[in-house]
């Protein structure tokens, strides 16, 4: 496994290997890695020749009241797990590498009606610092396949959208939720709950399966199967629901009874651990 921190050492790797005909998938990561994130990169072996995992912790998705310098860095830890898989290259550029102009630069923009809602409400800035860091990162892998996790579901929606409207050679592919045997989501941030909070966190992915199982079977009252499993959930002990709801799987609007393709979509706290979870609706 080669360790690349600059771009015209990947460019050069990469070069040689579109001369030998070989396909490239690319997993773009912040690093803290766990089964979650080597399931998308195990996916993307499956459907490529050669695999770079990108590691790096982007300063302008985060808001001026989050704390980038706080965010866990754990790049041995990740590349011993990255290795182990023998991925072929990981790419770890330094923000001076990715931003050489500095963060004021030309910025790529996915309309608001799919950014400014859910994850986009309380963070304005966020996706299009997503945004801007994967087309990017798009334009210096050069991949044929990247492959994004359905558990950030309106960041996959977002780069499904920019890699529409911009016409990007590259395909999007989405890859299932990790879950614990429990059924709690795989993140990084499920490391902060304490054991009182884990024990209760699995009881958000069981909402979201009540929830499309009532759908799947008939029920069309959105509104009061949300509003009853919100209040179920903070019966529960969770601290706060940020959202859920259920929406069109496409727009990511709140979704009309007779909307064919859905998606569950919630994000509930736990003292100050956001949890993220979603679950789409077989119809
Ligand atoms: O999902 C993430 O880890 C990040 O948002 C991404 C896609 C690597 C862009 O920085």
């Amino acid at each position: 496994m080669k360790i690349v921190e600059k771009l015209n050492e990947l460019r050069a790797v990469v070069q040689a290997w579109k001369q030998s005909e070989l396909t490239i998938g690319f997993v773009p990561t912040m690093g803290n890695l766990h089964a979650g994130h080597l399931s998308l990169v195990e996916l993307a072996q499956q459907r490529c020749d050669k695999v770079v995992v990108s590691v790096f912790v982007n300063p302008m998705q985060f808001e001026p009241d989050e704390d980038f310098d706080c965010y866990p860095r754990t790049f041995q830890a990740d590349s011993e797990k990255l290795a182990a898989l023998s991925v072929d290259v990981v790419y770890v550029p330094s923000v001076p590498e990715m931003y050489p102009n500095g963060l004021a630069q030309s910025v790529v923009s996915v309309p608001s009606v799919l950014t400014g809602l859910l994850e986009g409400a309380s963070r304005p800035g966020h996706f299009n610092g997503v945004s801007t860091v994967v087309c990017k990162l798009f334009n210096m892998v050069q991949a044929d396949v990247a492959v994004f996790g359905q558990k950030d579901y309106q960041q996959l929606r977002v780069i499904q959208q920019m890699v529409q409207d911009l016409n990007m050679p590259i395909e999007v592919v989405s890859a299932p939720i990790a879950r614990d045997e429990d059924g709690l989501a795989l993140s990084s941030r499920n490391q902060y709950l304490s054991r009182a909070e884990r024990a209760i966190a699995p009881k958000l992915s069981v909402a979201l399966k009540d929830i499309a199982l009532a759908i799947e079977s008939g029920n069309d009252n959105f509104t009061t199967l949300t509003e009853v499993a919100t209040q179920r959930l903070l019966d529960e002990g969770f601290d706060s629901v940020d959202y859920l709801q259920v929406c069109n799987s496409i727009t990511l609007q709140v979704a009309e009874r007779d909307c064919q393709s859905l998606v569950v979509l919630a994000v509930a706290c736990l003292g100050s651990t956001r949890l993220l979870d979603n679950r789409k609706v077989k119809k």
